[in-house]
């Protein structure tokens, strides 16, 4: 096996244990506690963390960790595992089955593996550079649908949206006019799978965090998507702006965002 398949084998376990402690939290009463307006975390947050954080101790020590809940750590900085313990919390606090763990990883600067995983719904979703991108161990691809008008788009909101809510609503409006419509599932890592799927023709969100996108960064561009900022040009995971698609509409979700200010 090689190094990154190795990497990509740690990251299924990984994954799959935090994915235990997700289905045993989802249905049980849970401590929610606010960290800003809207944004709660749970002790299963806390607990996926430790336990992933936990692992890679045990068998990457030199390794850096980025992740949501405080348990970051920089080791060599030049491979970093990026975690979202639960992607989609709000989702998890109303048993609405949308909830993901996410681990990207990132050697030299570029994200070269990410898993997605819906414990839930048993959705596994998957990329190594240059390797494809898998759902349940099946190879997937971005849609060829290119009509805007039959196009599903999907997006999300950021909590800390205070002053930005009629922006927001702006590109609602003409995707209500000119699109299928939108979808907003409350788990950016799955949308951006469901892109890479092809169940949705695009997404766009500002102000997400590189846990957020690092895993779905990878499968999208494997898939055959195309990813860029508001303004069109490269995406990275540390920017404040994405657009995700299946290349085929990305011009016409640029011109949805064109009257947008920069966050
Ligand atoms: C959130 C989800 C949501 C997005 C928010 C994120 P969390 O992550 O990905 O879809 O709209 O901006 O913060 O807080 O559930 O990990
Ligand atoms: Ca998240
Ligand atoms: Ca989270």
């Amino acid at each position: 096996m090689g190094q990154r398949e190795q990497y990509l084998d740690f990251a299924f376990s990984c994954a799959e244990r935090a994915g235990n402690i997700i289905k045993k939290g989802f249905h049980s009463e849970k401590d929610v506690f606010f960290k800003s307006f809207a944004n709660p975390v749970t002790q299963y947050d806390k607990a996926s963390e430790a336990l992933i954080t936990g692992m890679i101790d045990k068998k990457y020590p030199r390794h850096s960790i980025l992740t949501e809940e405080g348990l970051s750590r920089e080791n060599d900085a030049s491979i970093k595992w990026i975690i979202d313990p639960i992607d989609g919390t709000v989702n998890f606090t109303h048993r609405i089955p949308f909830v993901s763990v996410s681990i990207g990883l990132e050697i030299d600067k570029e994200i070269v593996l990410g898993v997605v995983y819906n414990p839930m719904l048993g959705e596994w979703f998957w990329a190594v550079k240059g390797q494809g991108a898998f759902f349940n161990r099946k190879m997937m691809h971005v849609s060829g649908v290119k009509d805007p008008g039959k196009s599903l788009i999907v997006t999300g909101f950021p909590y800390e949206s205070a002053g930005r809510v009629e922006f927001l609503m702006k590109p609602l409006v003409k995707i209500s006019n000119n699109f299928t419509g939108f979808r907003r599932l409350g788990s950016a890592s799955i949308d951006m799978c469901y892109v890479a799927r092809g169940s949705f023709e695009g997404f766009y969100e500002e102000n997400l965090k590189p846990w957020d996108t690092a895993a779905g960064k990878v499968i999208v561009e494997e898939a055959g998507g195309t990813l860029s900022d508001y303004s069109g040009k490269s995406y990275d995971i540390y920017k404040k702006t994405i657009i995700a698609d299946n290349g085929l509409i990305h011009g016409d979700i640029l011109n949805l965002l064109e009257d947008i200010p920069t966050p």
